[in-house]
């Protein structure tokens, strides 16, 4: 499993162990399918952010053209490497970049680009992050196409969390409200993403949950007894027949 350098400063490992198996897969397959549709016909792709390629390949695999070449670009050298490895056998691969997005240095344009849950991780202040959406969209070939897969407000990955995750402006509704403010097309799929938390309910050993807990919070630490108590608490208030709705958002934004 790899480490995951979001930040400069801060590492979190493991936390994706358990929120893949997690996942309704009838919900995530939906929005793959709608991924996939988006971005068929398209000959010149890149995934900003594609860590090990588990969702790139998901996407890639359900292309209804193979006349693609599919750029990526992740940060972390290592999930880099092992995605490259991972896709290069059945997907279209193109050049690899290590990179974060603010430092990608290239001229190249796309006839999509696209990026799923990293928006998170592209910068800690609303300037820099209006700055990521310039970029991003720069990287866009005229008519082409940005898909951003992100979380609504109202997600429950949100309402269960003890505290302020991430700034405001990651939110879907922040992020479609910039671009339509620019005068540009943009568009939102809204999909439903169930996690399922039964198996936390129903023992009052700590393990899971103190795992879901530094998921959920980005650290990589755990959490006081006192804190997975209050977390405890938000779980059983927002799931529904044990389980949460972290919901997804697909903006799809048109360049000029
Ligand atoms: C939650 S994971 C999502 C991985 C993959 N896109 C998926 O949906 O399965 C977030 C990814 O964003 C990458 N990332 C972090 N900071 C980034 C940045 N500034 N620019 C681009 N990607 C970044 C991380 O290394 C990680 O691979």
């Amino acid at each position: 499993m790899a480490n995951w350098h979001f930040w400069g400063e801060k590492q979190f490992s493991d936390v994706y162990e358990n929120i893949y198996i997690r996942t309704s897969m009838e919900d995530w397959f939906g929005i793959v399918d709608v991924l996939a549709k988006e971005i068929s016909g398209a000959k010149s792709i890149i995934d900003i952010g594609c860590g090990e390629g588990h969702t790139t390949k998901q996407i890639l695999d359900r292309l209804k053209n193979d006349d693609y070449a599919c750029d990526l670009l992740e940060p972390n050298k290592n999930a880099l490497l092992n995605a490259e490895a991972f896709l290069s056998p059945e997907n279209n691969i193109g050049k690899c970049y290590v990179s974060t997005l603010a430092n990608f240095d290239s001229n190249k344009k796309y006839d999509t680009v696209f990026t799923s849950h990293t928006n998170y991780y592209w910068a800690l202040n609303q300037k820099d992050f209006d700055d990521q959406l310039e970029k991003i969209l720069g990287l866009v070939k005229p008519k082409g196409k940005l898909l951003i897969l992100t979380l609504p407000e109202d997600s429950d990955h949100y309402n269960i969390a003890v505290r302020q995750i991430y700034p405001e402006f990651n939110y879907s509704e922040y992020i479609l409200d910039y671009y339509k403010k620019s005068g540009y097309v943009a568009n939102i799929k809204k999909f439903d993403m169930k996690m399922y938390v039964g198996d936390i309910l129903s023992t009052k050993k700590r393990y899971d949950l103190k795992n879901f807990f530094k998921f959920i919070h980005n650290m990589d630490t755990y959490p006081t007894d006192g804190e997975a108590d209050l977390f405890l608490e938000r779980i059983r208030r927002f799931q529904k027949n044990n389980y949460l709705n972290f919901k997804d958002h697909l903006i799809i934004i048109e360049q000029k």
